[in-house]
């Protein structure tokens, strides 16, 4: 039996390449008013502009219509940057897409559950940090974990993995923290399928199924870069053409972007303590110089920031 997902209204918190996409999705294929909040007002404006162009690209290709263009921007609005978390207080579910760092994001699910109604979903598009730590953030500092208000508290929090470029990408990943209720595991489904993506669940492990197989992949391909195995359009070109992948394997870091490709390999190898996950030298060293790839300009290629 098919679930409501019950959400009138979405927050998401981070404007960076995936909390756009989300909130793209959210307001254009579920049809849900979206509140978006970024601690940078850049970081906001960027975003919003990226969204009128995907969506002007969907109308002068004939997939909507202007009047659903404007229509889906309509329900998207910026909650102003003194409000923060409190500007979600009325959401029936956030999504988090703030970068991958577990101090952070167990900050703000602290907030969440300070802020935010008691029934609210909370929801995290982390890659690869553990659910179950960042469940564990949402509970009260005076409260005991175990008990049932801590139980409520921890089980609304969820995982939901979107893929870069979200409104490109057909795939959600759901993961339950050991604390996710049942009830909570059902709605985030719904929504992500009325988002239009289908559903794949993995368990709580780092990396869950889809960065605990990408990220060896990648780094195996930047350390026979290293090792002068091939040059990186030989690496790139042998996986696009032999193995009919949409981008060889350093093109797709530079896309995901540098340093969060390493920050994933660091929770993985942190997580599994297993050698296969070890980030190469090479690719740390690129994050130290502050190539992070497509975002930033430079990564394993060049790329021009200015548009
Ligand atoms: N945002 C939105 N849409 C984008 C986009 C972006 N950043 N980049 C490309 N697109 C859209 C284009 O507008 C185009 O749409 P259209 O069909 O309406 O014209 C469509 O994607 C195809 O783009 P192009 O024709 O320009 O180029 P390609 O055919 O090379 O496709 C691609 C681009 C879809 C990005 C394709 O190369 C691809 O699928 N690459 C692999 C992406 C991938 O593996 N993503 C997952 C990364 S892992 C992840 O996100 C998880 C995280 O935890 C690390």
């Amino acid at each position: 039996m098919s679930v409501a997902h019950g959400i009138r209204k979405l927050g998401v918190l981070g404007a960076g390449q995936m909390g756009t996409g989300i909130a793209l999705v959210a307001a254009l294929r579920a049809k849900v008013p979206v509140l978006v909040y970024d601690r940078s007002p850049e970081q906001v404006t960027k975003g919003l502009s990226l969204m009128d162009k995907l969506l002007a690209k969907d109308v002068a290709k004939g997939r909507i219509t202007n009047e659903q263009a404007k229509e889906a921007r309509d329900r998207v609005t910026v909650v102003s940057g003194d409000l923060g978390v409190r500007g979600f207080r009325d959401v029936d579910m956030v999504v988090e897409a703030v970068s991958e760092n577990l101090s952070l994001k167990e900050a703000i699910f602290a907030s969440f559950a300070a802020e935010l109604r008691p029934d609210a979903i909370l929801a995290t598009n982390t890659s690869s940090i553990s659910i179950t730590k960042i469940a564990a953030a949402a509970v009260p500092d005076n409260t005991n974990a175990a008990s049932e208000a801590g139980k409520k508290s921890a089980g609304r929090v969820v995982g939901l993995h979107f893929f870069n470029p979200v409104p490109v990408m057909k795939l959600v990943e759901l993961i339950s923290a050991l604390q996710t209720t049942q009830e909570t595991l059902d709605r985030a489904r719904a929504f992500a399928v009325a988002c239009g993506k289908e559903v794949t669940t993995s368990k709580d492990v780092p990396g869950f199924v889809s960065n605990a197989l990408l990220m060896p992949f990648i780094n195996e391909a930047i350390m026979c870069l290293e090792k002068g195995t091939a040059t990186r359009e030989d690496i790139d070109t042998t996986l696009k053409l032999g193995m009919n992948h949409p981008m060889g394997p350093l093109q797709l870091a530079d896309f995901i972007g540098l340093d969060t490709c390493l920050a994933i390999q660091q929770t993985l190898y942190e997580g599994t303590r297993d050698s296969k996950y070890r980030p190469s030298i090479l690719l740390e060293r690129m994050v130290d110089a502050g190539w992070y790839g497509k975002k930033s300009g430079k990564g394993f290629y060049e790329y021009d920031t200015s548009g």
